[in-house]
């Protein structure tokens, strides 16, 4: 136990993860997604860009220029997929980086696109190079290049497509090749949430879900939720569960924060996994500066997880400092984990 009187190991991470799970296709929460850019809360710049070139691209009929969203996971990548998709009045075509093996697959799915259609690749830093290179003509010149036969015999034949737009999503923009970043038209990376667009969308999500919660409750909601749609509403049917079944219904402060200590959340919102990271750092390696990969393996957590999962809200709030000799855990990390800090 620490001293916010949590223990370090709770199997429940999952729920506050912000990685998606299986809950989050289920009916009830994908009832929550936005689906038009006037209701979408918070990220104001990236939706006003959208808004205009999505006006401007339908005033002048042509098709979207290509869109690269960049963020942490369940800031609303795909939810934003979605609406470009609704906005455009096209279909939304859904695919990953991984999921695209082989070139063939790619020209199976872009051959069957309508024009106004959208492409949604996510994970797309994951795509294969050869899939990658069949990508460059075909978000450039709306066409795609089938090679037959080998050596001697090899032919080409040009496919023409119609003109479709490729969102693509991303955690790592780092790991994404230039070529493949010069070629979209767009580029946005979503950032954490703030409180009050948090509580807007808890407000929302409530509801829509007819759910009683007073303006306490979708406060502290907001204030635990990692700066995250995805985890505000996780949260939001966590705590109605057990407001349904421990008290009156109503989701107030109270049941938000006991049913929150329940699932291992902290005073800051952070998970068991968040707090073992940083007490890593501070107990295996004094406080860092230490590389990922010694976190990770002492952790034996994904190198992956940590990068895209963990670290993005530490650093946000400040817990965790990034230097070129590693990472390194805050004063503010040392006294949230009930260390004494002395003051220099
Ligand atoms: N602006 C918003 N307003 C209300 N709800 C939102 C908003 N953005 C996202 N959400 C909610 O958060 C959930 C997660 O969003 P989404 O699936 O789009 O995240 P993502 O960025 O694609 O994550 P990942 O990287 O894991 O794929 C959605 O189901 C949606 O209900
Ligand atoms: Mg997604």
């Amino acid at each position: 136990m620490n001293s916010n009187g949590f223990k370090f190991s709770s199997p429940r991470q999952g729920v506050v993860s912000g990685q998606s799970l299986p809950e989050d296709s289920g009916q009830e929460m994908v009832s929550l997604r936005p689906e038009r850019l006037s209701e979408y809360i918070g990220q104001r710049e990236t939706i006003e860009t959208l808004k205009i070139a999505i006006e401007a691209a339908m005033l002048r009929g042509e098709a979207l220029e290509h869109v690269l969203l960049h963020g942490p996971p369940g800031l609303g990548k795909t939810t934003l997929a979605h609406i470009i998709a609704n906005e455009m009045g096209g279909r939304l075509v859904i695919t990953s980086g991984p999921a695209l093996e082989k070139g063939g697959d790619l020209i199976g799915m872009l051959t069957q696109l309508e024009t106004g259609d959208v492409f949604f690749v996510d994970e797309i830093h994951r795509l294969s190079k050869a899939v990658e290179e069949l990508l460059y003509p075909a978000m450039e010149d709306y066409c795609i290049d089938f090679v037959f036969d080998k050596g001697i015999n090899a032919r080409s034949h040009r496919f023409r497509l119609k003109q479709f737009v490729l969102v693509g999503a991303t955690t790592r923009v780092g790991l994404l090749s230039s070529p493949l970043r010069d070629r979209f038209g767009i580029f946005r990376s979503l950032d954490f949430y703030d409180q009050p667009d948090l509580e807007q969308i808890v407000d929302r999500s409530a509801r829509l879900l007819n759910l009683q919660m007073d303006e306490q409750g979708a406060v502290e909601l907001a204030r635990r939720s990692r700066g995250t749609p995805r985890i505000v509403n996780r949260l939001l049917k966590r705590v109605r569960d057990y407001a349904q079944v421990r008290c009156d219904g109503r989701i107030s402060k109270s049941a938000v924060d006991d049913a929150l200590k329940l699932e291992g959340v902290d005073s800051l919102g952070l998970t068991s996994l968040d707090r073992r990271y940083i007490q890593t750092i501070i107990d295996y390696y004094q406080g860092g500066p230490v590389g990922i990969e010694a976190i990770a393996a002492t952790l034996q957590e994904e190198t992956d997880t940590l990068v895209d999962v963990v670290e993005p809200y530490l650093l946000k709030i400040g817990l965790l400092v990034r230097t070129s000799s590693g990472r390194k855990a805050s004063a503010d990390a040392f006294s949230h984990l009930g260390y004494q800090v002395d003051q220099a």
